[in-house]
């Protein structure tokens, strides 16, 4: 690396390196405008692991988080970082007008791994993540409309799309979670999102994620008679997570995406899937949409697909990939500052090889259908196990009170969350949906742990997930 110029590498890894106090860590606290874990972040283990460590405790911790998905080659990844790196070297900020090698190499990779109907599309960067590419997508939906005169976008129960002003609107409103409203609500329609396991039409099987033997798509008629016949006609297009994540690790059948599809083209709607979660592997493909497409046998690639999350190897990186005939932006309708950072691209682009060459998504679909047939096995022990929703390293565990009643077990969830640490592992849970009782219904906990965890790896999770139900239920038992 080149030598420094105004300060000395020791000086710097000095500032850096140096320890708080306790006190010192009290004090910064005070200053945060945002809430922080009661605990610390301290250090990633290894080059690529899923173990992480917390201040003031020696163990690793096994992260079923990937720290909010992201990292799916591990704690640590070296490899992505190191391209990062090299490429800062180099040079870190132009100007968004000005391409660079790395935008340019990222742009025609991403065009070449797009799935079905994508293929060979066009895209655009920005190093905002989540919130900022769906804004742009929406904009590009405006845009590509021939007189621009449809203004409305269908959203879904349960969506999460994240919390900047506009996407406020987009996501389940959480009273409790926001003050305030979003800005353009009177620009989303919310629509039903299929949710099998607790089918309002079918209430029996639906395990996984499956639809039940009686259903009839029922839930499509509803988006069909919604659209065509109850919302204001002016709908541009729709936003879906096609496998929900924060509202409860809910994958929508295969049938209900083929018939969106068809509903959608026959009334000249866009389609846009948020892949921010599912996408670079984590479903055991490349993208959820890879995964519909295998088992469907038909396309159901979007019109707009969005990206993010594991995208960078842990640097902000947001993608928006349309499909081949969107015409472009212009100028003003999408760029930003500090969005032509090709740091984060260059990290990419390594991040995309790996996957590749180490056949990632391969690895956590093995992974995966590991610990969810573990998980299933548990549930004759456990009946507090509902569901068990996949696929590949996407996995969702429903708890419930009552197989019966399939009453949501929300206070086993939430003990889940706090007893993890003493067995050495990190679940999270899904977001809060609340009832117009008051009553909060968040009732599962994701296993969504790195995508290059081994088998060893993955034993060490349904061990320390089982110890965790356990003494969680025995206390809870007591009370
Ligand atoms: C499906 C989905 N969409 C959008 C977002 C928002 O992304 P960001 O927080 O980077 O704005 C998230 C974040 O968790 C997400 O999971």
């Amino acid at each position: 690396m080149r030598n420094t110029k105004w300060l000395s590498k020791s000086e710097i890894k000095e500032m850096l390196d140096y320890t708080l106090s306790d006190e010192e860590i009290d004090e910064a606290k005070t200053h945060l405008l945002t809430p922080v874990f009661e605990r610390v972040f301290a250090d990633s283990v290894g080059t690529g692991t899923p173990y992480f460590k917390v201040r003031g405790d020696e163990r690793n911790i096994m992260d079923c988080t990937s720290q909010a998905w992201v990292l799916a080659l591990g704690h640590g990844a070296i490899d992505p970082i190191y391209a990062a790196f090299y490429q800062a070297e180099k040079f870190s900020h132009h100007q968004y007008g000005f391409l660079d090698e790395t935008r340019a190499k990222l742009a025609s990779k991403i065009a070449s791994i797009a799935p079905g109907k994508l293929l060979g599309g066009k895209v655009a960067f920005n190093n905002m993540g989540g919130s900022a590419t769906n804004e742009a997508a929406i904009r590009l939906a405006y845009v590509s409309q021939k007189r621009n005169q449809k203004q409305q976008i269908v959203v879904f129960s349960r969506a999460y799309h994240g919390s900047s002003l506009a996407m406020t609107g987009a996501t389940q409103y959480i009273r409790i979670a926001t003050r305030y409203r979003s800005f353009g609500l009177d620009r989303w329609e919310r629509a039903f999102f299929p949710y099998c396991y607790r089918c309002p039409w079918n209430y029996n099987n639906g395990l996984g994620g499956k639809k039940d033997k009686k259903c009839k798509l029922e839930c499509l008629n509803l988006f069909q008679n919604y659209v065509e016949e109850t919302s204001n006609q002016e709908v541009a297009a729709v936003l879906l997570e096609p496998m929900q994540g924060a509202g409860g690790q809910i994958p929508a059948p295969v049938e209900w995406l083929q018939g969106l599809k068809e509903i959608c083209s026959k009334n000249k709607i866009q389609i846009i899937f948020d892949e921010f979660q599912t996408g670079f592997g984590r479903t055991g493909h490349m993208f959820a949409t890879d995964y519909y497409n295998d088992i469907g046998k038909s396309d159901v690639a979007p019109d707009m697909m969005t990206l993010a999350k594991a995208a960078g190897g842990g640097l902000p990186l947001g993608i928006l990939l349309a499909s081949p005939d969107y015409k472009q932006f212009s100028e003003a309708e999408e760029h930003s500052t500090f969005s032509s950072t090709p740091v984060p691209m260059a990290a990419c682009l390594v991040v995309l090889e790996i996957m590749e060459k180490h056949k990632i998504p391969e690895n956590a679909r093995k992974m995966g259908n590991l610990i969810t047939k573990r998980v299933l096995e548990l549930k004759e022990t456990y009946p507090v196990i509902g569901d068990v929703r996949g696929p590949g390293l996407f996995i969702g565990v429903e708890l419930i009170k009552d197989p019966k009643t399939r009453e949501p077990y929300t206070e086993l969830a939430e003990a889940m969350k706090k007893d993890c640490w003493n067995h050495g592992i990190y679940f999270q849970g899904m977001m809060p949906i609340i009832k117009p009782s008051g009553e909060m219904v968040r009732n599962v906990i994701k296993i969504k742990p790195p995508l290059i965890i081994n088998e060893e790896e993955a034993d060490i999770i349904c061990e320390r997930f089982e110890a965790t139900l356990k003494s969680c239920l025995n206390d809870l038992n007591k009370n």
